[in-house]
């Protein structure tokens, strides 16, 4: 946070951004440092901010234009976020709803917004040409002022526009839950949220790259698939917790509904770190994960396991899961087969079959 000029609430930039403005000769005017009306401009040519009163949002509006000012000229930075736009105007994970709505009104204009300047008469956004056409700089500062500065209203793939002008994101988790292991080590278990995807994805890497227990040889999908998947998964309905030991993911299970008329079903996936392993993590976090699918109504959870993972088999089976088959050589690895064994568990009665 900082204090760009004493009218004003101190913002959610960072001291080394700030320090850089002004450096480059930017200043900051408030008109009426009475009101909070709103308003303001950003001269170039005078590298100045011009406030009309001392209102935090435009504030940040403004400052965020003085920022964009040249970065928007390297490289392909000014494209780059208008594709970055495009992406966010198809976002649909709630946390993202404010600046999604924006980004459709940049993309898609509002026609119920009468512009007299427009071809069409409403307001065309600030994509399509005859009314400016390609404008990154509003695109940027309204995003910029639209989440008043919180990273963490913003996907990653624009957040990183914004990373060096503001503060890390202020981050809003779910309740964790804590668990003393039997080595006396304690870790704290909570839903996963999409900005623990690096976190996460690290882990899953980790074991994926041990190359004995799961179907894929590394996490080659990288951070931003993960946060992809993160981002999904609520939509899906499906769920992960993971297991923190302060901040490094030490243990993940995840469930996720199938689709269509298997929609009672839920494949299960889960791992813990190696350095964790054998004191009772995999134990609690499936007994919750299994808790937690049971109250979403899910009726019957399924998995595969690599036939030789005898130590996850033993897990499953301790807490009822049943063998219903086995693919053969459904898992190669260089010249190396294994069969894949299928397991199953009903959460309540299992239903009669036909
Ligand atoms: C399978 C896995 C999740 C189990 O988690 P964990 O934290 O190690 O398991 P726990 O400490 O809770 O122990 C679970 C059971 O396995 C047994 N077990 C643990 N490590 C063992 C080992 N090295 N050898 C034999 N049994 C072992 C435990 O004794 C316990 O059984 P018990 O309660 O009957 O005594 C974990 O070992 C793992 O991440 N493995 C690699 C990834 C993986 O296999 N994922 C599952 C893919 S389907």
């Amino acid at each position: 946070m900082v204090v760009v000029h004493p009218a004003l609430p101190p913002l959610p930039i960072r001291p080394e951004a700030w320090e850089w403005l002004q450096r480059s000769g930017v200043r900051v005017v408030v008109r009426d440092p009475t009101s909070r009306r709103g308003g303001g401009y950003w001269w170039p040519d005078r590298k100045l901010v011009d406030l009309f009163t001392a209102q935090e949002e435009a504030a940040i509006h403004e400052l965020a234009h003085a920022w964009w000012h040249e970065r928007r000229l390297q490289g392909t930075n000014a494209a780059d976020l208008m594709v970055a736009c495009v992406k966010l105007s198809e976002e649909k994970h709630p946390r993202y709803a404010r600046a999604r709505e924006l980004a459709r009104h940049y993309v898609y204009g509002i026609p119920t917004q009468p512009d007299p300047q427009s071809p069409t008469g409403w307001w065309m956004g600030m994509f399509v040409g005859g009314n400016g056409g390609g404008l990154d700089w509003e695109v940027y500062a309204g995003l910029a002022s639209g989440v008043m500065g919180n990273l963490a209203l913003l996907p990653p793939y624009i957040r990183r526009f914004y990373e060096e002008l503001f503060d890390p994101p202020v981050r809003d988790l779910p309740p964790a839950e804590e668990i003393a292991l039997r080595d006396g080590r304690r870790v704290a278990v909570r839903l996963a949220d999409p900005d623990d995807a690096a976190a996460i994805w690290r882990l899953i890497d980790t074991v994926a790259r041990e190359r004995r227990y799961l179907r894929m040889p590394a996490a080659d999908w990288g951070v931003e698939g993960e946060w992809r998947w993160l981002v999904g998964l609520e939509e899906r309905g499906g769920f992960m917790l993971v297991a923190w030991d302060g901040d490094r993911a030490v243990g993940w299970v995840d469930i996720v509904p199938a689709a269509g008329l298997s929609r009672h079903t839920g494949e299960l996936g889960m791992g813990v770190h190696p350095d964790y392993r054998g004191v009772g993590l995999g134990t609690a976090l499936l007994a919750r994960a299994l808790d937690r699918a049971r109250a979403l109504g899910l009726e019957k959870i399924t998995l595969g396991v690599r036939a030789p993972n005898a130590v996850a088999r033993h897990l499953y089976e301790r807490f009822g899961f049943v063998v219903e088959g086995e693919f053969s050589g459904q898992i190669k690895d260089g010249a190396v087969y294994e069969n894949e064994v299928r397991m199953a568990l009903w959460l309540g009665d299992r239903p009669p079959l036909v």
